[in-house]
This record gives C-alpha cells, structure tokens and sequence, in this order.
C-alpha cells in the first residue's frame, strides 16, 4: 500500500535536504519521495497566493479567527499568519498539526529573513513552542501545535480556516479521501474555508462528498489552479 511505504519512509530512514526555490525561499526536499514541502517555482510565492490571499484575506474585517493547518512542516505558514494576524490586527488561533516534526538541526537551516526582519527568531520560537498546548507568541497570535497523526488524533473543532497542506495525493493518498475531508468539515465553522494548492478533480470530487462547495481558483506561480471548499450554512 502507498500510504504504509510513505509512512516507513517518513519514520525512518528520513532524509530532508534543505532546498531554494525559484523565488529565493527555502523549503525541504525528500530524495526517497522525490517530494518538496512547497512548490519549488517558489515556496514563499504558494503559501501567499493559496494560503493568505485566497484563505486568510477573506476573514481581513473579523477581530479573531481560528485556523486549522495540516502539516506545520517548516512553520512558514504560521509565519506568514502570524504577520498577517498583526497587519490586520485580527487575533489568530492557529492550530497546526504535525506528525513527522522537523529537528531542530533541521529547522535552524531555514532562512525566511525575506518574510520580515525578526522572521528567523520567530519561526524558532514557534518551533520550541511547546506541544499540544496553547502558546501566546504575541498579543494577536496564539499557536496550538498537535504532534499526531491528522487520521487518529482527536481534534478541537471551530475552523474558520483551513490551510489543507498535506503532501501530494500521489505521495500520500489517504490525507485526500472524502473521509478525511469529512471529519475536518465537522469541525469547521459556518462559512468556513478550507484552501489547498491542489487542483485535481477527485480531490474536488472527495471535498464535495464530504459536503464542501468546492471552487476552482488561480493557482500560484507555476500552477494553473488551486482548490477552495466552503461549508455553506443551511
Ligand atoms: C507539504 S508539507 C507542508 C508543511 C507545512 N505546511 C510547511 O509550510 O512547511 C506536508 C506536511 O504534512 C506532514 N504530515 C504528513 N503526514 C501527516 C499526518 N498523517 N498527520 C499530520 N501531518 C502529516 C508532513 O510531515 C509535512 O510536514
């Protein structure tokens, strides 16, 4: 089965080579799955497309919001919320989970200083927060990391926002079935969103199963489209 091969490979024998991507950020590559953590036509340019232009920005006039991420992997989208949280003066719960955690080796080799001057002593903060615990980073950013696998761990519930950035359906098929789908649609928000930089149909096909309105957008640099999920209220 796929998904056990990636769960051995993940567990193991893990090697993440530090990478730069066409726009100057860095993300991590993983030789044995021939896999990136971000679009390597530039990892900074995918998350502010899919993840703050097409997701946070809709929420830009409400004081608080919650966000639920899948994979926290190198912490830059956590970052660039929680600039976004003080741009906007919007308080953000961001709640992120993670089953294969980067070292500390690892995550000391990223330089996001093209996000913001003090982006680099933010990111190690927010990956020395603790687990499985509330952490105030700043007045308007609260960081919940779970350690734990997203198909057994029991969730809070109440998303407004999703970033659903798992590694690619080829590579991990099961984070992208209806079912997976369906339990975090349980525990969004009305009018909640969930954004993906994946454009494929059955992807579209699961989210719409699992009771998503699922919208076709522009996708980053580098990709044609990208995937957007609302829970409508009823
Ligand atoms: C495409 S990477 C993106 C990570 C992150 N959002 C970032 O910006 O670096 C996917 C992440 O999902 C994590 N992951 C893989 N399987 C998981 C699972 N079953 N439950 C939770 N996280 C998982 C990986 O370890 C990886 O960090």
């Amino acid at each position: 089965m796929k998904s056990s091969i990636f769960a051995i490979i993940m567990g193991k024998h893990l090697y993440r080579k530090p990478v730069k991507t066409a726009d100057g950020s860095d993300t991590f590559f993983i030789p044995e799955l021939n896999e990136h953590y971000h679009s390597r036509h530039g990892a900074l340019q995918e998350s502010c497309h899919v993840f703050v232009g097409m997701g946070l920005d809709v929420f830009k006039s409400m004081s608080e919001i919650t966000v639920f991420e899948v994979g926290f992997g190198t912490g830059l989208n956590s970052l660039l919320a929680y600039e976004w949280a003080h741009e906007h003066k919007t308080r953000v719960c961001y709640i992120s989970i993670e089953k294969y955690p980067l070292s500390e080796e690892e995550y000391s080799m990223l330089d996001y200083s093209i996000v913001s001057p003090n982006a680099n002593e933010l990111l190690g903060k927010m990956h020395k927060s603790v687990w499985d615990t509330r952490v105030e980073i700043s007045e308007y950013f609260i960081l919940h990391k779970i350690e734990g696998d997203l198909n057994s761990r029991v969730l809070p519930s109440g998303y407004d926002c999703v970033f659903f950035d798992a590694f690619a359906p080829e590579k991990q098929p099961d984070l992208w079935e209806s079912s997976v789908f369906r339990l975090i649609f349980n525990k969004m928000n009305c009018n909640g969103i969930l954004v993906t930089y994946c454009a494929k149909g059955q992807v579209r096909r699961n989210m719409i199963e699992a009771g998503f309105q699922a919208e076709r957008l522009q996708g980053p640099p580098g990709k044609r489209e990208m995937l957007r999920g609302i829970k409508i209220e009823v």
